[in-house]
Formats: structure tokens, C-alpha cells, sequence
């Protein structure tokens, strides 16, 4: 069974609210920290190996690191809750059933950090969770964990709830930053990165939710003991959102060292395929990353069994392999089409574009106009290598990764599945009625 730092009081009733949750231990490592000093806890943290939950993997303590400190300049510690990745919803579970993880994680993080003013900017179809936030910073602050001289430290510290108005866009750091701002949500240029210039010119830390959570295990545990969990630089536990065709979907905590196989068939997680189906493919960290066909999902290129974590999901690089990313697990039995799979989210990221770069802006729209007519039985042959062509222009070309996030379904579609694209044009009469999974077994 798998470490559970997280989750481990997800199941008590009433853990949402201040009372239950500080009996439960609560706050404790708030209370250890704030008697640290700020280069104490960056310490635990750079020792935890904890990597940035969002999607990138980012060392964490090595981007607080690198936080620029100007005299007399304020520092902001920005969540960014704006979780929108398709496939993921392991935030949305934090928030909702444990908010004053993610506000006590924010207390010792902004602590750390020196920020006294900082920020969770969640997305706007979570309508109902910034009451629940809002809430737990209320309780929090009664309690005297926020607001002016928390526990007679003499470090004050107000966060601010912000609703996002519905744009995946805006999940960007530098987009959610302008938004924050009051802008439209176009993202920056980096560098300059947050670090040294986020929220209003000033350095800022920009931090997913389950990695601003994960602070108050690692300061409970320690670093070191939170690095002992888990398995080479893919350290402590993980949250996996995972959905598709599953027995149970739901929000898991793993340890990083059970199987891809393990994690999809055994009961305690997501309970095997229904109907005794095939496994086909999954997606395994949101819509971004690469599809994987089963037989190199199971398996590494070595032969090795593929883990669920950073390093072994990568094994082959983009050829073969995949990402850990936002931990949106998506799976796919036999009787599904790939190319309407692959249709349906080049269709996402066409919509969600901001328009800023072309070839990002006009790519996304092509690539799903020709999965469109690929879909229908309306292709050529040559429109296989045209998609081809257009993913890889736009990959690496763009202000920021949602162009490689819409050119790499695609890319990693046609390297895998490229006999359906071929079934989809040879046979429009069947692919105008059947899908090519069902058609097929
Ligand atoms: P990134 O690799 O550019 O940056 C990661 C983080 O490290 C950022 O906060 C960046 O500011 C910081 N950083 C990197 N180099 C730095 C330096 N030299 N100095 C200071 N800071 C530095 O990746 P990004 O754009 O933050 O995230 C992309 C990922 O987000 C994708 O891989 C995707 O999986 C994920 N994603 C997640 C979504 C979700 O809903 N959770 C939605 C969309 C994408
Ligand atoms: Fe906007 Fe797309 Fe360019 Fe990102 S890559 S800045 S979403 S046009």
C-alpha cells in the first residue's frame, strides 16, 4: 500500500473545517516552521527533492532559490489553481476536501519566501470551491495563522482568493499573471522569469497546489525523510487523477515506485478495464503529454516495467516514451478511436490559443480541420504527413508550451496509431459509421 502524506485524513468527516483539522494535527508544522528561519526551510525543501506538481516537474526548492530579494521590492507566493489540463482534477480534490492543507502549506511557504501578500488564482468553472477556500482563510485567520503578527512572530501574511474567467490559458504562469493583473491573459515572454519579474514587476513564486501542500509533510517529516519515499529524483508521493475507461476513477496518492500496470489493474487504484476490455492506450499526465500504446506502457523500451513516475514515463524520451506531467491519467481500451481521441483535443487547443503566435494560432486550427476531415473519411494519404509537417512547425516556435502541448497528441498519434489515421482514409464509408476501435476488434 502507498505511503499516504497528503490524503491521510481525506477520509475524516469534517476535515474541510479549522477544529477537525488542527485535532488532527493540523498546523503543526505552521507552528515548526514559523520557529525556522526562511534559508531553514528552503533548506527541507531543496532536501525533499520535491518537484513542481503542475505539469513540469520543476525542482521547487530550486526555484525559491532563485526568488530575486531587491531592498525594499515586496515578494509574492502566487498558487496557481487554475487547473484545466484535460484528464486532471487532483487540485480540485485538494481544495475542495482539504483546504487548510493548501492554506497552511501557502502560511509556510509565504513565510518562507517573504510574501505577505499572496494569492491562489483558481479556475473559474471551480465556482464552488473559492467559498470553501475562503472559508478556511476566515478560520485561519480567527485562529490567529493569518493576518497580522501570526503567533507573535511578528510576520503578517493575507491571502487572496481571485476566480479565473474560464480560460485553459490563463493556467500559463505568465498568463495567469497578467490576469491577476487585471489583463487579458496573454503569456510573456521568458525570460524574465516570475522569479525576478511576476505579479506587478515584483519576484514572485508561481506554485501549482499539490506542491505548495506537499511543504507541510516535508516540514513535518523533514526533507530527508520525505526524500527517502519514493524512488531516485522522483521523491515523496504524487497525486494521479485518473479517468477513462477504469473500473474507478478517482484522485490517488502513489509513491512513485508501483508499475504503470500495478496502478492501472489492481483494486486499490483504478480497478482494471471494464467489461474484461483490452488496454489500448493511456495518456498518462493530461492531455499535453504523449499518448502511449500499451505495449510501451507496460514495458520500457528495455524491457523493464515502466513506473509510474518522472523518470521511468520518460524512458525513451518523446519517441517512445512520455511525462509524468500534471498527473492526469487518462486510459483507453481497445474499443477506442485515436484519431477521434486525437481530433477532440487538437479541437481543445485550437479554441484555447490566445492567438498571440501564428504558428500556434493558425497550426492549431489546421491540425484539427485535418483530423476533422481524417475522422469523417475525408482524407488523403498526404494529409497524414501534412500534420505531421504542421505539428512539428509549431512545436518549439511558440511564446509558450501550449503549442507543444497541441502538437505532441498529435505527433505521438500518428508515431503509434498511424494504421487507424490510414484505416480512417482507406475506408470512408465504414469511418463515416464505426469508429476504428469497435470496426476493428
Ligand atoms: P517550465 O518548464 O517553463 O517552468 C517550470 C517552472 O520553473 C516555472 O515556474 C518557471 O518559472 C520556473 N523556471 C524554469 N526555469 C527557471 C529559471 N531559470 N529561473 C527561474 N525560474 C525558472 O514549464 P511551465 O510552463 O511552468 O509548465 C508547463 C507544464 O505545465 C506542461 O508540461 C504541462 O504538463 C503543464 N500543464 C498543466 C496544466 C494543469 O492544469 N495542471 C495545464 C496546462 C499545462
Ligand atoms: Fe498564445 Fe499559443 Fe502563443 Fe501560447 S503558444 S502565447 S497560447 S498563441
Amino acid at each position: 500500500m502507498s505511503k499516504k502524506l497528503l490524503l491521510k485524513d481525506a477520509h475524516v468527516e469534517g476535515i474541510r473545517y479549522f477544529e477537525t483539522y488542527r485535532k488532527q494535527g493540523g498546523y503543526g508544522a505552521a507552528e515548526k516552521a514559523l520557529k525556522m528561519t526562511p534559508e531553514e526551510i528552503l533548506e527541507e525543501v531543496k532536501t525533499s527533492g520535491l518537484r513542481g506538481r503542475g505539469g513540469a516537474g520543476f525542482p521547487t526548492g530550486m526555484k525559491w532559490s532563485f526568488l530575486a530579494k531587491p531592498e525594499g521590492v515586496p515578494r509574492h507566493l502566487v498558487v496557481n489553481a487554475d487547473e484545466s489540463e484535460p484528464g486532471t482534477f487532483k487540485d480540485r480534490y485538494l481544495m475542495e476536501f482539504l483546504p487548510h492543507l493548501l492554506i497552511e502549506g501557502m502560511l509556510i511557504s509565504s513565510y518562507c519566501l517573504g510574501s505577505n501578500v499572496s494569492y491562489i488564482y483558481i479556475r473559474g468553472e471551480y465556482s464552488w470551491i473559492p467559498d470553501i477556500l475562503e472559508e478556511a482563510i476566515e478560520e485561519a485567520k480567527a485562529a490567529g495563522f493569518l493576518g497580522k503578527n501570526i503567533l507573535g512572530t511578528g510576520f503578517d501574511c493575507e491571502i487572496y482568493v481571485q476566480r479565473g474567467g474560464g480560460a485553459y490559458i490563463c493556467g500559463e504562469e505568465t498568463a495567469l499573471l497578467e490576469s491577476l493583473e487585471g489583463k487579458r491573459g496573454n503569456p510573456r515572454l521568458k525570460p524574465p522569469f516570475p522569479a525576478v519579474k511576476g505579479l506587478w514587476e515584483r519576484p514572485t513564486v508561481v506554485n501549482n497546489v499539490e506542491s505548495i501542500a506537499a511543504i507541510v509533510p516535508i516540514i513535518d517529516i523533514t526533507g530527508a525523510e520525505y526524500a527517502k519515499i519514493g524512488v531516485g529524483r522522483s521523491t515523496g508521493t504524487k497525486l494521479i487523477s485518473a479517468c477513462g475507461n477504469i473500473n474507478k476513477p478517482g484522485v490517488y496518492e502513489i509513491d512513485m515506485t508501483i508499475t504503470v500496470e500495478e496502478f492501472i489493474y489492481s483494486d486499490e487504484y483504478c480497478g482494471g478495464i471494464p467489461n474484461g476490455k483490452k488496454l489500448k492506450a493511456c495518456i498518462p499526465g493530461g492531455s499535453s503529454v504523449p499518448i502511449v500504446p500499451a505495449n510501451l506502457l507496460l514495458k520500457t523500451v528495455n524491457g523493464e516495467p515502466r513506473y509510474m513516475n518522472y523518470e521511468s514515463l520518460a524512458d525513451g524520451g518523446f519517441a517512445t516514451g512520455t511525462m509524468m506531467g500534471s498527473g492526469g491519467f487518462i486510459v483507453l481500451d481497445e474499443d477506442q478511436c485515436v484519431v477521434e481521441h486525437t481530433m477532440t483535443l487538437a479541437r481543445f487547443y485550437n479554441h484555447e490559443s490566445c492567438g498571440q503566435c501564428t504558428p500556434c494560432r493558425e497550426g492549431t486550427g489546421w491540425m484539427y480541420k485535418i483530423l476533422k476531415k481524417i475522422e469523417k473519411g475525408e482524407g488523403r494519404m498526404e494529409d497524414i504527413d501534412l500534420l505531421w509537417d504542421i505539428q512539428r512547425k509549431i512545436e518549439g516556435n511558440t511564446i509558450c508550451p501550449l503549442g507543444d502541448a497541441a502538437a505532441w497528441p498529435v505527433a505521438a498519434a500518428i508515431r503509434h496509431f498511424r494504421d487507424e489515421f490510414e484505416w480512417h482514409i482507406k475506408n470512408p464509408e465504414l469511418s463515416q459509421t464505426q469508429n476504428y476501435g469497435l470496426a476493428n476488434y
